[in-house]
């Protein structure tokens, strides 16, 4: 089973290694870079190519790792045992008010899956420590009904972090890790040609030199990424808007149209105008 990209999503061949090597490994693939450099959408890519369901795991700062195998409803079973009406056996037996995450769903299923542990550092620390033996050895054991679930195939697991928080060496030891760089000019040019077939390459090129300069602007706060410059072609496109507009007459910077897609707050908006002003005063 390989990965040899999909023509959704532009995966550089060292993505692809990375892929390759984590499903040959069979550890989990640790994915870090940038917002909106298609961390999510690869694990959705890959599961799509290989032709495995994607069992998604999207986890907040509240999400505890036990969600992710069995949560036991103890309120229903309280309800049920005093509304009446509800049949004796079923509220004694515990079974049934076992509710079954992410992973345990995945460990029975039939064939193989992908689970997609998306935005892991949102969590606590503890979070990924308490899943090391589960992601090992693919089971793990429910007291309450004195079962060991197992996984039938042994999943494939991307997770995906924005180094909002450290995870912990024991962890990191069982992954295989690959960040996504920011994609260059040329690749840049292939994932919009993806989502953008018909672009007019004369707004493409400027589009993207515009891009590409205000990423290099030094001191941004927030520099945009891939799926900002997304956003912005489709709102150029949608108000026909014409490459010579992206620029002045003298090919000097100007802000933008539509900047509100790439620049995301208002520090960033008043150091590219303070920069625009200070190129167009030293002509
Ligand atoms: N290599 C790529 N090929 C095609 N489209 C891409 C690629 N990278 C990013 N995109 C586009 O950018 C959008 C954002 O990607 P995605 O949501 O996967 O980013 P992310 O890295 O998970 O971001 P975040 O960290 O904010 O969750 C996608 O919906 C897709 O349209
Ligand atoms: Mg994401």
């Amino acid at each position: 089973m390989r990965f040899e990209g999909s023509t959704n999503y532009v995966a550089t061949p060292d993505l692809k290694l990375a892929v390759n090597a984590a499903i040959a490994l069979e550890r989990p693939l640790l994915i870090k870079g940038e917002p909106g450099t298609g961390k999510t959408m690869l694990a959705e890519e890959v599961a799509a190519a290989l032709g495995l369901p994607l069992m998604q795991w999207h986890i907040k700062s509240t999400t505890k790792a036990q969600q992710g195998l069995y949560e036991y409803d103890a309120v229903s079973r309280l309800r049920d045992s005093q509304l009446g009406g509800v049949d004796g056996g079923r509220v004694h037996d515990i079974s049934n008010y076992i509710v079954k995450g992410v992973l345990w769903q995945a460990f029975e299923a039939d064939e193989q899956t992908i689970i997609l542990i998306d935005e892991i550092d949102k969590a606590d620390i503890e979070f990924p420590n308490d899943l090391l033996r589960e992601l090992d050895r693919m089971e793990f054991y429910v007291y309450e009904t004195r079962q060991l679930i197992k996984a039938r195939r042994r999943p494939l697991v991307f997770i995906t972090s924005n180094n909002e928080k450290e995870l912990p060496d024991a962890f990191l030891r069982r992954c295989f890790f690959h960040y996504i760089k920011f994609p260059d000019k040329e690749t840049m040019q292939s994932i919009v040609d993806v989502h953008f077939p018909g672009l007019k390459q004369s707004l493409l090129k400027e589009a993207l030199q515009v891009f590409f300069e205000l990423r290099d602007v030094p001191g941004l706060k927030k520099k945009p990424s891939t799926s900002e410059l997304l956003d912005w072609l489709k709102l150029l496109l949608a108000e026909d808007i014409p490459p010579e507009a992206l620029r002045s007459q003298d090919r000097k910077v100007s802000v933008p149209p539509l900047h509100g897609a790439l620049l995301k707050n208002e520090q960033d908006v008043h150091l590219f105008e303070r920069l625009v002003f200070m190129a167009r005063n030293n002509r």
